[in-house]
């Protein structure tokens, strides 16, 4: 009796130990957002099993090992014990009970993460290969004194400080998965159009710079599926979108620069002379390209709008096809790609 006196002791002061320092270890990066709290404290709670559990076989291995050990002068071997049913009974009941208590809590802290506020800021998430985009659904008032619905696209995800955003994502390609660790919540997104929307909440708490990235392998250039998360005050936020709503009133290059952000063309072709993912902007008009088949071309108009609508045909020496998307005839108007060409042409060294 006194053996198990001391062994629960010595279990209950290391499971103490061992959870005050797992739960306190710097492990897990900044918590900001609301659903970040309810993650943390079930993640909390693994460590506190984890440090039970092992507490008690270490406890148990290494009291048996010096207590029970042979002395000098003894003989024989231990103590063979077979069928003992009240401890089987015990050994099967106690992690029924906790592997059914785990479920129980799990799918309450899921209803937390997904709980919903009716009065949630929607954003629309395309992720394609490999750029994010978002997209926010703002009321500009007409002249007339009416209102219209206006689509604000951007490269980074900016959020309201305080405010439950419902991200309604979806992929133009192959499976994607947005994750942004101070978040804590991770969602896939799928391809399959409107039938497969995925829903991700989040209620940012802290404000400040983060950064989302691809949780999914989706190919070549995963590693730099990235892109900027802020979070703003709400008045921030709101001077933001009034400012990037309706259509693009500045001059063509002006235009195409902000296309070429908001459509993450410049993620991949720097502006500033060096080589990245695609080949640079910087001077890239009216001059000589060497092509993958050793030909040599003039980057004049042409090739230029060939090269966004249908990149394949003239891939340049020293980059692979297939890199960049296929489908920009069809996500941007004709328009769109004359002011980005506009832009590319303005890039003189
Ligand atoms: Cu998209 Cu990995």
């Amino acid at each position: 009796m006194v053996h198990f006196v001391i062994v629960g002791v010595l279990v209950i002061a290391s499971t103490l130990g061992l959870g005050l320092l797992l739960t306190n270890a710097p492990i897990l990066p900044l918590m900001a957002s609301e659903q970040a709290v309810t993650v943390d404290w079930l993640f909390n709670i693994h460590w506190w099993l984890i440090a039970f559990f092992f507490s008690l076989i270490t406890v148990f291995i290494l009291y048996s090992v010096f207590v029970f050990r042979r002395k000098p002068g003894e003989r024989g071997d231990g103590k063979f014990v077979a069928d003992n049913h009240r401890l089987e009974a015990v050994w099967t009941i106690i992690p029924i009970g906790i592997v059914l208590s785990l479920a129980v809590i799990g799918a309450s802290t899921l209803a937390d993460v997904e709980r919903r506020d009716p009065s949630a800021l929607s954003v629309d998430v395309y992720a394609s290969q490999w750029v994010w985009r978002f997209e926010y659904t703002v009321e500009v008032p007409t002249e007339a004194g009416e209102s219209v619905l206006t689509a604000v696209a951007s490269d980074r995800l900016i959020l309201p400080l305080g405010q439950q955003v419902v991200l309604r994502m979806r992929s133009t390609d192959v499976i994607h998965s947005f994750w942004v660790p101070e978040f804590r919540v991770k969602q896939d997104i799928l391809p399959g159009g409107s039938e497969f929307v995925r829903e991700l909440r989040i209620t940012p708490t802290e404000a400040g710079t983060y950064q989302v990235m691809c949780a999914e392998l989706c190919g070549q250039l995963h590693y730099a599926m990235v892109a900027e998360v802020q979070v703003v005050s709400a008045a921030e936020f709101d001077a933001w979108l009034a400012e990037n709503a309706g259509d693009c009133n500045l001059t063509d290059e002006q235009c195409g620069q902000r296309w070429a952000a908001t459509y993450g063309c410049t993620a991949c072709h720097s502006l500033t002379g060096q080589s990245g993912v695609g080949p640079t902007w910087l001077g890239l008009y009216n001059h000589e390209v060497t092509l993958t088949d050793g030909s040599v071309v003039i980057a004049d108009l042409d090739y230029l709008h060939r090269s966004i609508v249908d990149p394949n045909a003239q891939v340049v020496a020293g980059f692979q096809p297939g890199v960049m998307p296929q489908d920009f005839a069809e996500r941007l108007t004709e328009e769109q790609i004359q002011q980005i060409i506009a832009f590319i042409v303005s890039l003189q060294q």
